[in-house]
């Protein structure tokens, strides 16, 4: 019989990881209680390399750009439908638009196409914006919904609930944002918060949104109409407070005021759902990808705001390391381990 790999977690890295491990003729086992609920029961699912572009994480980028350009096959093969219309970023007022000018001189930096508006060209594009003074529009971020990939997965991938009793060969941890021992502490929850609205097909924007609204950074990524109605997904706030992930009346109130600032007409919605989930945030922002320094665990972990975006290539990136011993440097997680130090050998004879 051949090998057994084990995959610990049915979030949409280890499905994905579990998937394509399948495909390529694996004998796999995935364990999760409960698939699916973690933080990609959360994301918005923005497949948004450009728009998540931060200083100083231009490996992120260059990950993220590979990633994206994985998805349109991904999501064919899935069939899962890809919203393609781009992300359009706005500024409420003329600070919010120093944040979003030094966003945009990043993104040039960076070689991404941007293409940017006046006040006028935006609202021409988006006649559902409100007070906003300018912005730009990023014609290859796109997005998808990660509800729907993860159910696409699990049509394909069985996931237990406990470990079967067989010995795996290899284990990929893929646990998000809580690693088992001696894995967990090079990774840290970043929490959420997101909110789902239903929405009037008259009220729902063409393209996701990325803003700054008085300060306040927001997203709004919209599902298409389905009779009449479809639904729009606002996020996140990002911190890192200890306890249960559940949402915060702070957080919602802070989303919903930027959100319907921005899109005046979101005030017709119905809110339906508030989530909050831990991100697994890294030390250096960078997923770990690939081996530890025990040849029988592998991790796919740490994927911080890039889950969804990064599913594809880590997939392929764990099934070529399985295969070929390939590895990607940027993400191989031994850079944040510590060596592990010899054990002196205080047998008789060596004394
Ligand atoms: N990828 C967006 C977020 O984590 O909020």
């Amino acid at each position: 019989m051949t090998r057994l790999i084990r995959v610990l977690g049915a979030g949409i890295v280890g499905l994905a990881v579990a998937e394509e491990l399948l495909r390529r003729g694996r004998r796999v086992e995935v364990v999760d209680p409960t698939p699916g609920s973690g933080a990609s029961h959360a994301a918005a699912g923005m497949l948004s390399p450009a728009g998540e572009l931060w200083h100083g994480e231009a490996a992120v980028h260059t990950v993220g750009r590979a990633s994206a350009a994985l998805w349109p096959a991904y999501a064919h093969r899935l069939g899962v439908p890809l919203h393609t219309g781009g992300t359009l970023l706005a500024a409420a007022d003329h600070g919010d638009l120093q944040l979003l000018d030094r966003q945009v001189a990043l993104i040039r930096a960076a070689g991404d196409r941007i293409v940017e508006l006046g006040r006028r060209e935006l609202l021409a594009d988006e006649p559902r914006l409100g007070r906003i003074v300018g912005g730009a529009l990023l014609p290859q971020d796109h997005s998808v919904d990660p509800r729907a990939v993860v159910g696409a997965l699990l049509t394909r991938v069985p996931v237990l609930a406990t470990p079967s009793g067989e010995t795996a060969a290899v284990t990929v941890v893929a646990a998000g944002a809580t690693l088992p021992a001696p894995y967990s502490r090079l990774v840290r929850g970043v929490r959420g918060e997101i909110l789902r609205l239903r929405v009037a097909a008259g009220d729902l924007p063409e393209r996701t949104l990325r803003a700054w609204v008085h300060g306040e950074q927001v997203y709004v990524v919209p599902r298409a109409a389905v009779g009449g109605h479809g639904e729009v997904v606002i996020g996140a706030t990002q911190d890192e407070r200890g306890g249960a992930p559940v949402p915060s009346v702070e957080g919602v109130w802070r989303l919903l005021d930027a959100a319907r600032r921005l899109l005046p007409g979101l005030d017709r919605a119905e809110l339906v759902e508030a989530t909050a989930r831990d991100r697994p945030g890294t030390r250096d922002n960078l997923p770990l990808v690939g081996p530890t320094h025990d040849p029988a665990v592998v991790l796919a972990a740490g994927h911080f705001r890039h889950g969804v975006l990064l599913a594809p290539l880590t997939a392929r990136l764990i099934a070529d390391h399985l295969d070929h011993g390939r590895l990607e440097p940027t993400l191989d997680p031994r850079r944040l381990l510590p060596v592990p130090v010899p054990v002196p050998d205080l047998s008789e004879g060596t004394r």
